[in-house]
């Protein structure tokens, strides 16, 4: 949903590569009291989607929040943290495996023609049709965690901060934002530009983290 009464900043020049980006990329909780440029929110939410999924199945769904009064509800939800009133923008990343189930033919490669939307059909009845909704959710969440991620690294090449957020009450979200009971969270994402340096990096060495066979 755009909201197109919100006010808007220049479009950003920042063009990180991959690794620029997440060496830059640290969690930041205060934020720069301007709002977002549209056309860079939607350029990131674009770029996001990109990210790839088991059969192209495309699970992952984005509210954007941007309404002062909502992100104040959403704070509270968030058991008061305040990084969520404090960006301008604080975009909710969700599975919605049902809707992905409802609509799966649209994931199917325009290549592959009436045969591929018939086969996706058909493969994702196989693969789900004998799971219950929070089964196949689960499957919906593990891709939309991907997008999530990506979503992190977009915002920080375009010269933007963000923080991951699991803490929150998913039930309170679901009401405020009027989602369906069976969605799942990849988590809340507060964006916008920094106005604290964050911590730096503390990280496991490859060596404590990887086994080489
Ligand atoms: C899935 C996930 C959930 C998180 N939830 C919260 C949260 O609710 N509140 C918060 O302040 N930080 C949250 N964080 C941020 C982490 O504390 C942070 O990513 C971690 O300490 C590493 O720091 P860095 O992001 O600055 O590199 C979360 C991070 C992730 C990946």
């Amino acid at each position: 949903m755009t909201n197109s009464t919100i006010e808007t900043t220049a479009r950003s020049t920042t063009n990180l590569s991959v690794t620029e980006a997440i060496k830059s990329r640290v969690s930041i909780r205060k934020y720069v009291q301007e709002p977002m440029n549209q056309d860079d929110l939607r350029e990131i939410l674009e770029l996001a989607s990109r990210a790839p999924s088991a059969w192209n199945a495309q699970t992952w769904r984005f509210a954007v929040v941007q309404t002062p009064e909502i992100q104040e509800k959403l704070q509270a939800a968030a058991y008061g943290q305040g990084q969520i009133t404090s960006a301008p923008a604080v975009i909710v990343v969700y599975s919605d495996m049902e809707d992905t189930l409802a609509t799966v033919e649209e994931t199917a490669h325009p290549g592959m023609g009436e045969e591929g939307r018939t086969g996706q059909r058909k493969t994702f009845d196989n693969a789900f049709g004998g799971q219950d909704v929070a089964q196949r959710g689960q499957w919906g969440l593990s891709q939309a965690n991907i997008a999530f991620g990506f979503l992190m690294l977009a915002a920080r090449s375009k010269g933007y901060d963000t923080v991951p957020m699991l803490g929150f009450n998913p039930q309170a979200v679901k009401e405020l934002l009027g989602l369906p009971e069976h969605v799942q969270f990849a988590g809340l994402l507060p964006i916008g530009k920094r106005a604290e340096d964050g911590f730096p990096q503390h990280r496991h060495t490859v060596e404590r983290v990887t086994k080489f066979f």
